[in-house]
């Protein structure tokens, strides 16, 4: 069944939706373009952007006009953060001044601290205490949007790194203000300077997850601040839609799989097994891409510099093996549907060989990721109106509340 559906008017065009997704709903109580719904907002457009397009088909990816190939692997990330936030890349002059401005915001008040110390204590998941430390960005500052996505953006590293040392029983690292953002970050997880080549790559990794369309996360964001509610607030609740196994939390599976298999010669045999037991094969397969994932290619790339550089080439080799494998039988058992590789297959390869413990990963996902979530809810700011959509009612109607003798009206 196909349908149109109009969400609401942008600023640049009518938003409109063609879905084949459709709720069925038979019952001939509703109304028609009900039963015509499409199911859980499949295919609708739902805003218009200028920050990112994902098309599926074609397997592209273009962030504000560039190739996602050709912009992540070279940029740094405060070029790209400054593209995403003021809609072109800096000249070199604002390059300084932008960066100088990032990296200014880095420290972290003694609240936050305080609150990610408690939370260490009770051994809270790294992501749910990311989540309570940008809640706390907004203390002492004055409301303002701008300033709201900046602190975000410079303080995720921060709060990732110090969370994971207080975890392990460490003190924080103190923030330095001469490092690139990539290699600041590995300098607050591990509390040593990076090497080029693991920035780089780094950096690569957190240009490629910086911006994807309207994704969960980031349409979670644009709803609060459609609201006019605040960045701070958008942003925290983009960090909770993004800790669900469905969007952000893929990585750390993939990398096990890897991992379980262990040597090239187990590869078929271990996946004939799970998908003999109808598993499914964890960095393959993707909601919108029917083709291979674009940044799988330049994660794989990326993997394949920093693991020549010095890494354990086995593993990326095994990962190779792996990929391949998955890949001729996923085409064997399910002809009929493309499954390629996605972004976490080589998400986690990178983020392994790079040190950090799969417990990082969503929220190195979400140290990427708080970049877009920014820059849309800028855009959401300037260009939206209050995203509110309507819901089909399917519950009962006509029920009788039973006041009973001894309940007067108030
Ligand atoms: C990403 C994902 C949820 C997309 O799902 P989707 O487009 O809705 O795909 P569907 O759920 O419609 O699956 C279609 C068919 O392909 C199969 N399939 C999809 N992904 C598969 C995978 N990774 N391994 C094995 N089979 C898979 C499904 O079992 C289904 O088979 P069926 O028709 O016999 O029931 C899905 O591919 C998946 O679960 N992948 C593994 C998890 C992952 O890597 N997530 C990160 C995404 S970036």
């Amino acid at each position: 069944m196909s349908s149109v559906t109009v969400i609401y008017r942008s600023p640049f065009e009518t938003a409109i939706c063609s879905s084949d997704a459709a709720i069925n709903i038979d019952n001939p109580r509703y109304p028609p373009q009900i039963r015509g719904m499409p199911e859980d907002l499949e295919g609708v457009v739902a805003t218009a952007t200028r920050l990112s397009h994902v098309d599926g088909k074609a397997g592209r990816l273009t962030i504000a006009g560039y190739a996602v190939e050709d912009l992540a692997p070279y940029a740094s990330f405060e070029e790209v953060a400054y593209l995403l936030l003021h809609g072109r890349l800096p000249e070199p002059a604002e390059r300084v001044r932008f960066t100088q401005d990032l990296a200014g915001r880095r420290a972290l008040s003694r609240l936050v601290l305080e609150v990610l110390h408690e939370a260490a204590a009770t051994q809270a998941r790294p992501i749910d205490a990311l989540r309570m430390a940008a809640a706390l960005l907004s203390l002492g500052r004055e409301e303002s949007a701008g300033d709201d996505a900046m602190t975000a953006i410079a303080s995720f590293p921060t709060i990732v790194g110090a969370y994971w040392r207080a975890l392990n029983g460490q003190e924080p690292v103190p923030v330095r203000s001469d490092l690139p953002h990539a290699a600041h970050y590995l300098h607050q997880v591990f509390g040593a300077e990076p090497s080029t080549e693991r920035a780089r790559a780094l950096a690569t990794y957190l240009n490629t997850v910086c911006d994807h369309g309207l994704n969960a996360s980031t349409f979670a964001a644009r709803v609060i601040v459609s609201t006019r509610s605040d960045v701070i607030s958008a942003i925290t609740g983009a960090v909770g839609a993004l800790k669900g196994p469905l969007h952000g939390g893929a990585p750390g599976p993939a990398l096990d799989m890897v991992f379980e298999i262990g040597t090239p010669e187990r590869a078929e045999s271990v996946i004939r097994a799970k998908l003999d037991r109808g598993e499914r094969l964890m960095g393959f397969g993707h909601r919108i891409y029917r083709v291979r994932d674009p940044r799988a290619d330049v994660l794989a790339r990326a993997a394949e510099r920093f693991y020549a550089s010095g890494g354990d080439q086995r593993l990326y080799d095994l990962a190779q093996q792996v990929e391949a494998t998955a890949l001729r039988l996923l085409r064997e058992r399910k002809p009929e549907r493309r499954l390629e590789t996605n972004v976490e297959f080589y998400t986690a390869l990178l983020l392994h060989g790079l040190g950090f413990p799969s417990e990082l990963f969503t929220p190195t996902f979400a140290v990427g990721r708080v970049l877009g979530w920014s820059a849309h809810c800028l855009e959401q700011l300037r260009d939206g109106r209050l995203i509110r959509p309507q819901s089909a009612y399917i519950g009962p109607t006509g029920l009788h509340y039973d006041r009973g003798p001894a309940r007067p009206a108030v």
